[in-house]
């Protein structure tokens, strides 16, 4: 009896062992591979090479061009790319989105790299592990990034200025309306105009508010500024929506042909104003290439080819004039002159 009793004790405790051990593998299996994250896009298992992109805002038409060519690359590269982060533009969650795709044991990640010193240890993270980083939009130079996709963007911004002064004779009391004054592709932004605007010295920048690349928030902040420096005349968006923040405050105060606006990227609402003749000019960028081209250098990366650190797509600036009867025109898709 008392034997009895021994080997029912021995086998409870040898199914529990076995059973714990089970649920701890089980979780831990999980819990690494982060399967709910990063699986979100296909429910297929994943084959071959999985790159994950990862957007400062996921659901931005801006970004949402990006996404676009990188999903051509894609198929011609027959790799299996994931695009998911933050819902709103959140430097912190940015970070934990590269995190988890590090977790993931992803083998490539496309990303931006918004504030160089915030940036560089999570990317270097990534490097350390044997995952290639490819920064796109803004550059992490001083992480250990593979390579830079994007616009040259303290270039974008001095492209922006000459412009302005080009267009306006070299007179204008200017308010700038930023996607954010952490971001260093907006820091670069800015001060390519006004380094560029030294030069003019009847224009004068009256002040600098962030539309932390929101619409409804560059249209507050251009109508607090209006209140706050009436001389204002003209004003300059950093980023894609913020153009459309500055007209509609301005549609709500009484249009005004006098004002002059030069805003930036190629939208196709963007293309609808220049041809309206209410944004005057828009900062050019191409960001279906960057998407493109980054899967393509990730590809490049996975078969130990070399890969050039720094890849500038070009930037130019787009005025109406240079809108041809072709529309709609799209330079990120291919269409227009
Ligand atoms: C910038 C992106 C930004 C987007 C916001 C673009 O001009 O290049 O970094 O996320 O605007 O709408």
């Amino acid at each position: 009896m008392v034997m009895k009793t021994d080997k029912w004790i021995y086998t409870f405790f040898i199914t529990a062992v076995v059973l714990s051990a089970g649920m701890v593998a089980f979780y831990a299996v999980k819990a690494f591979a982060h399967t709910g994250e990063w699986n979100q896009v296909s429910s297929e298992p994943l084959e071959g090479l999985h790159y994950v992109l990862i957007p400062q805002e996921t659901d931005n038409d801006y970004w949402r061009l990006i996404e676009k060519g990188a999903r051509k690359a894609e198929q011609e590269e027959n790799i299996t790319l994931e695009y998911n982060g933050p819902a709103k533009s959140d430097m912190a969650d940015h970070i934990e989105w590269i995190e988890k795709a590090i977790a993931s044991r992803v083998d490539g990640i496309i990303t931006q790299g918004l504030q160089d010193e915030l940036f560089r240890p999570v990317i270097n993270k990534a490097i350390d592990k044997g995952i290639p980083v490819i920064t796109i939009d803004t550059d992490a130079p001083s992480s250990e990034r593979s390579a830079y996709v994007g616009t040259d963007n303290y270039e974008a911004g001095f492209l922006a200025g000459e412009a302005l002064i080009e267009d306006t004779n070299g007179q204008a009391k200017v308010g700038i309306i930023t996607g954010s004054f952490d971001a260093e592709n907006m820091q670069l932004r800015v001060q390519g105009f006004n380094d560029a605007l030294k030069k003019a010295p009847g224009i004068e920048v009256l002040d600098t508010k962030s539309s932390d690349i929101k619409r409804i928030q560059a249209a507050q902040k251009t109508n607090q500024m209006m209140a706050e420096h009436p001389e204002i005349n003209a004003f300059f968006g950093t980023s894609a929506l913020d153009s459309f923040g500055i007209v509609s405050t301005l549609q709500q105060r009484g249009w005004q042909d006098d004002f002059y606006i030069i805003g930036f990227d190629t939208l196709p609402e963007t293309i609808d104003l220049i041809e309206e003749g209410k944004v005057d000019a828009t900062v050019v960028q191409h960001p279906f290439e960057m998407g493109y081209e980054s899967v393509k250098k990730l590809k490049e990366l996975s078969q130990n080819k070399p890969v050039g650190a720094i890849n500038h797509t070009t930037t130019s600036i787009l005025r109406k004039q240079d809108l041809t009867n072709q529309k709609p025109f799209y330079p990120e898709i291919g269409e227009g002159p």
